[in-house]
């Protein structure tokens, strides 16, 4: 059947708006909120294996490849187990060093980008076990796997991934909870990620009823600039990485994401009164560093956005304010990357541009 926009004015706007359901469908049938497990059925039988693997290495690129670096801390969390993260045509570059017992995961929403499809080959040549991360069934990427996950967040069909992003994001946390369930000290943790998951979908709601100020902020304050940052640490590393390339690709605005913990090894020396920078601080155990990072930032006369949770009273209200509900660290960055979809949309529009359709690029890259 032909999808249609309905409501609204662009397939990315309406896949933005359909993410409070999307992250159910990646759930369904998956997470059982009442016993507190979850269950990935193409997982269960490579569990033991997956368990004794001496490496995950997960492999994409673009925003798939954000979603890996957005997951990582909770792998190395609940599995202890090292954890390497690929652009999968650097990986391919570098004729990366792959063995028998390695867990390559490769994430992609279309599962035919060329050079994850490559990177698939070069990995089951070399004997790793190869688990697929996909959203569309059928694909290559799903057929030339072992086994995988399907994020089933339905068809997404702009050009910027936004949907994709949540449900990957949360079909690998997912994934990392299933494979920590034989460890009983993390027990706990498991079971508090469980509970926040429930959550998630009302968030997101809750996230995209700021939209209206979101385009206000866009349009006061963003869409004249000529480049933007995006600053943040820990979990929220790859939002701010997400979040630079949705607003490069569909509104070409140059943009960055940064890690708060480089920006005295270069970025500051661009901060001026001039420079518009998005902090990400909501709160978690890194909190006081993007606090010293923000008093850097200020301290030169940077203008800062601030994403913070609702309740945060340490943020200074004369600087510009975005408040969103507050979840689980490792969950966080759902939640906040909603609003950097929607700023990115915003600015798109602002400047006239087609969001399905951004010049230059292509909704899946096949070739290399
Ligand atoms: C995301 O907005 C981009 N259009 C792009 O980076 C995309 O995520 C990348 O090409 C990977 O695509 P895939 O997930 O279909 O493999």
């Amino acid at each position: 059947a032909e999808i249609m926009k309905g409501q609204y004015d662009h397939f990315m706007q309406k896949e933005i708006y359909e993410q409070p359901e999307s992250v159910v469908n990646t759930m369904r049938g998956r997470v059982n909120f009442d016993t507190g497990t979850i269950t990935l059925g193409g997982l269960k039988a490579y569990l033991p294996v997956i368990r004794r693997g001496r490496r995950l290495l997960f492999v994409a690129c673009g925003t798939s490849y954000h979603s890996c670096i957005a997951v990582r801390p909770v792998f190395e969390e609940l599995t202890e187990i090292p954890v390497s993260v690929e652009l999968a045509s650097d990986f391919l570059d570098r004729r990366t060093p792959v063995f028998r017992d390695d867990i390559a995961i490769f994430v992609s929403q279309s599962g035919e980008t060329a050079d994850t499809i490559l990177a698939m080959r070069y990995c089951l040549e070399r004997g790793a076990l190869c688990l697929g991360v996909v959203n569309v069934v059928g694909s290559t990427l799903s057929r030339e796997t072992h086994s995988g996950i399907h994020i089933n967040a339905g068809p997404e069909i702009g050009v910027a991934s936004t949907k994709a992003y949540t449900s990957q994001y949360i079909a690998l946390v997912m994934m990392a909870v299933q494979l920590s369930d034989d460890s009983i000290s993390k027990a706990e943790r498991r079971q508090q990620i469980i509970a926040a998951l429930h959550d998630i979908p009302s968030q997101i709601k809750t996230v995209l009823s700021l939209d209206k100020s979101l385009q206000q902020l866009a349009k006061d304050t963003l869409a004249k600039e000529k480049s933007l940052l995006i600053m943040g640490r820990g979990y929220q590393f790859a939002t701010c990485l997400e979040g630079a390339l949705k607003i490069k690709e569909v509104s070409y605005m140059h943009s960055e994401g940064i890690l708060a913990g480089e920006l005295k090894h270069g970025p500051l020396a661009l901060v001026d009164e001039h420079l518009p920078v998005i902090f990400i601080m909501t709160q978690d155990s890194l909190y006081p560093k993007t606090q010293s990072a923000l008093a850097q930032v200020t301290a030169r006369k940077g203008q800062p956005i601030i994403i913070c949770n609702e309740e945060d009273k340490s943020v200074n209200d004369t600087h510009k304010v975005i408040r969103v509900p507050r979840t689980i660290d490792c969950l966080q960055g759902i939640i906040n990357v909603v609003v950097l979809q929607c700023i990115s949309y915003h600015l798109a529009i602002l400047n006239g541009i087609d969001v399905d359709f951004p010049r230059n690029l292509a909704k899946s890259v096949t070739t290399e």
